[in-house]
């Protein structure tokens, strides 16, 4: 095996920092997810991302930065994307903005789009990462294209155990949220959500004071052009809004009406939505693992992080 999980301790996020300067691949913990992180403005070492990964090349990537001062450098701010960033970052929100001319992040992050996803994380880990680097870090979810996101070191372990070189992996513990940042299109006067995660709908109007855009009327309008359908998904067949498994089948459970069931995990037994995000690709890499034949999962509440969730689980789905 090939992958090494190293305690992050101020030496390994040193050695981690200057694997980064190097142009090697590093995993870092964020909030989220874990990110398989490079260097975002050496070409080899994004293209080796997308290598491992196994990722559709048209997939851009999102870069992730110490402070909103150093987002600057790269993209262009609106005042909407301005109000953002001081309420969520560091944070699980995604801006996506105007690249800034002649900026030195490279073209392939952006899968040869004239914008760039940039986040500033609010894990310590990755942002002391950074920091010893210097750099901004171009960091998808440490998953083969597709498959489930990690939230935890040892789900990395079980991505890339075949790979061919080494592979540090910074531990930062089981990510807080659990699902993936929000990305929105701050370009222009309106938030468009590009992608549900962890900041709400329901939060973004509340500091913008305007309605954003959802996803599927976004993606109408073409301005997602990543969205892959199907993604995060399980070996097994997922099958949605179940209200009891059928034989053969494990459960994905929620709330406290859950049937039994002998392979059932249940993502919050008292039916909150944010445990059960932090608990969902867990539980799902965990339920696949079970000598049965797909996965029920119940229904989650269609509001808060139950958005992100639902986003998720329908992908999942989807083959
Ligand atoms: O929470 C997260 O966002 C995690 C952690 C590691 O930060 N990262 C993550 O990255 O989920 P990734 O690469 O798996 O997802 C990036 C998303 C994709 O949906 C992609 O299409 C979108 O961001 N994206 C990236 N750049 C974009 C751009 N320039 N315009 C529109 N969408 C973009
Ligand atoms: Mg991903």
């Amino acid at each position: 095996m090939s992958c090494r999980i190293l305690e992050p301790s101020t030496q390994n996020i040193l050695a981690a920092a200057k694997r980064l300067q190097q142009g090697e691949l590093v995993v870092l913990p964020t909030e989220t997810v874990y990110g398989l992180g490079a260097d975002a403005t050496n070409d080899k070492a994004v293209a080796n991302i997308y290598a491992l990964k196994g990722r559709p090349t048209f997939n851009p990537l999102i870069v992730h930065v110490a402070d909103t001062a150093s987002a600057q450098h790269y993209v262009t701010f609106t005042p909407l994307a301005e109000m953002l960033a001081k309420v969520f970052w560091p944070g699980p929100l995604t801006l996506v903005l105007e690249r800034q001319k002649g900026c030195k992040l490279s073209l392939l992050v952006s899968a040869g789009l004239d914008t760039v996803a940039i986040r500033v994380p609010a894990h310590p880990v990755a942002l002391a990462l950074i920091a010893s680097a210097n750099l901004p870090v171009a960091a998808p979810s440490a998953n083969r294209s597709g498959k489930i996101s990690p939230t935890q070191a040892s789900h990395v372990v079980e991505e890339f155990c075949e790979n061919p070189e080494e592979l540090s992996i910074l531990d930062g513990g089981a990510c807080d949220i659990g699902v993936e940042s929000t990305v929105v299109d701050a370009r222009g006067e309106l938030p468009i959500i590009l992608r549900l995660g962890g900041v709400t709908p329901a939060m973004i109007e509340d500091v913008t004071g305007k309605k954003p855009v959802l996803p599927e009327a976004a993606s109408k309008a073409l301005h997602s052009p990543g969205m892959l359908e199907s993604h995060y998904a399980p070996t097994l067949p997922l099958r949605l809004n179940a209200t009891q498994p059928h034989s053969l089948e494990a459960l994905l459970a929620f709330g406290p009406d859950a049937p039994e069931c002998e392979h059932s995990l249940n993502l919050s037994p008292t039916g909150n939505v944010v445990e059960a995000a932090a608990n969902l690709f867990a539980f799902l890499r965990e339920l696949d693992k079970r000598p049965v034949k797909g996965i029920a999962a119940m229904p989650i509440p269609h509001e808060g992080l139950g958005l992100a969730i639902n986003d998720r689980l329908a992908r999942a789905a989807r083959r």
